[in-house]
């Protein structure tokens, strides 16, 4: 018997203290599939609906109780009986459940928790690791389409300096991480990138700035004078952690543009509240790329300026990964859109913007089919679940954007990485 007997969410919290949806699917008398539900803060406007109470009297509104009960009194009743290694079909009962067009029925974290934990207990039940499932997974909603594919280590690309919402808009830009591009594998690059972050607390120290205190995702978040004294803070900590930037570790940028656009232009509030173009923020993003080693670029423009990321993609997209997130939103619709437009050459994927796995995989599989690059990512709101690990090494991500490489809820996940790699050594596969 290995088909799903019960499902059973409740309410638990996130790395923020806000309350977040769990769901554990069994088969049989055993739970074969547990999965927590992640939460954003920048989020973008074409998100799946993150469905809370609204009750002031619990949680200052944030509690999810609606949601679990949704998962528990509709969703557990359609679900009982099917078999979990089938994702998509069950993706698909979710989906007609609930067809509105941002999940705002039954709640995008009630489906999304169902979605997950159903794929642990799938992994389970077929008795394969889960990467190797959501490998299988991939290749059934492709079908033909895709090129042979194999699970594969992504490179990390993690948070060094947070800024915008994540840290009280300290800086306009939200990140500024680094990727140990020429580590030979996870285990030497997350030692490069702990490495130079505590020599980035230090330096920060020695120059006055707060180099202790931690944003959301685990980044310092320091109150400097630009968001390019960010850039060149991490510069010199490359450099102080003995690695060469640029060919050992190369940095990457999250703007967040969306977050600091007022619908006509961008305002830099640590420039004195300047007023930026769109094509005035694309020089000053080629500027920084020029200037730095700078190998992506996420959100440099808002949600809505297609025609802006065109142009940055059309000046920039030759040698620098132009990254979507608040535009593309994990959204097949969105992606396809932006492939059409060649606005962006990447796309970053969380699993909560669009609220089901097989969705996601659709996204990443228009990703690859037009030359895409794709970004695993986590979100500002986590939880030590560690499914994303899975999710980059199964489609065999470019890379996977964690947060920094303190606060358990993003080392949980490191750490999944590191394991999934000896496991992939010792089969002899990387
Ligand atoms: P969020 O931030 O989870 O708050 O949206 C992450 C990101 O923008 O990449
Ligand atoms: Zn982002």
């Amino acid at each position: 018997m290995s088909d799903i007997s019960r499902i059973f969410a409740r309410e638990v919290l996130d790395s923020r203290g806000r309350p977040t949806v769990e769901v554990d699917v069994f088969v049989g008398d055993n739970v074969a599939g547990r999965a927590m539900v992640p939460s954003g803060a920048s989020t973008g406007a074409a998100e799946a609906l993150e469905l809370r109470d609204g009750d002031r009297q619990r949680y200052d509104g944030d509690g999810i109780l609606r949601a679990v009960a949704n998962v528990n009194d509709k969703i557990a009743p359609a679900l009982i009986g099917a078999d979990p290694a089938d994702q998509c079909s069950l993706d698909a009962k979710l989906l007609a459940l609930d067809p509105s067009p941002q999940k705002s029925e039954l709640g995008a974290n009630a489906i999304l928790g169902v979605s997950l934990a159903a794929a642990h207990a799938g992994a389970t039940v077929r008795r394969v690791p889960l990467y190797r499932h959501l490998c299988g997974c991939l290749k059934a909603v492709a079908g033909n389409s895709l090129a042979p594919l194999e699970p594969r280590m992504p490179l990390p690309m993690t948070n060094m300096i947070s800024g915008g919402l994540h840290a009280g808009r300290n800086l306009d830009f939200q990140d500024v991480l680094v990727m140990p591009v020429a580590a030979p594998d996870m285990r030497t690059g997350l030692e490069w990138i702990v490495r130079v972050y505590k020599r980035l607390g230090k330096l920060l120290e020695a120059a006055g700035y707060e180099g202790r205190l931690v944003g959301d995702e685990g980044g310092y978040g320091p109150r400097l004078k630009s968001n390019e004294q960010a850039i060149e803070f991490v510069v010199r900590a490359i450099e102080a952690a003995q690695l060469r930037p640029g060919q050992d570790v190369t940095i990457a940028l999250d703007v967040a543009a969306s977050h600091f656009y007022d619908g006509a232009s961008y305002r830099l509030a640590s420039e004195g509240n300047s007023r930026l173009s769109s094509h005035e923020m694309i020089d000053r993003l080629e500027r920084l790329v020029t200037k730095y080693p700078i190998a992506s670029v996420e959100d440099g423009l808002a949600e809505e300026d297609w025609n802006g990321w065109q142009d940055l993609t059309r000046r920039l997209g030759h040698g620098v990964q132009i990254v979507g997130d608040d535009l593309f939103t994990t959204n097949p619709e969105r992606l396809r859109r932006g492939i059409e437009l060649r606005a962006a050459n990447s796309v970053l994927v969380k699993v909560n913007q669009i609220g089901t796995l097989c969705e996601t995989l659709a996204t990443i599989i228009l990703a690859r089919e037009a030359g895409f690059s794709y970004v695993v990512s986590a979100r500002s709101g986590e939880t030590e679940d560690t499914t994303i690990a899975d999710l980059a090494v199964g489609t065999a991500a470019k890379h996977i954007k964690i947060g920094s490489v303190v606060r358990s809820e993003r080392l949980a996940k490191y750490n999944r990485l590191l394991r999934i790699e000896s496991e992939l050594l010792t089969c002899g596969r990387t």
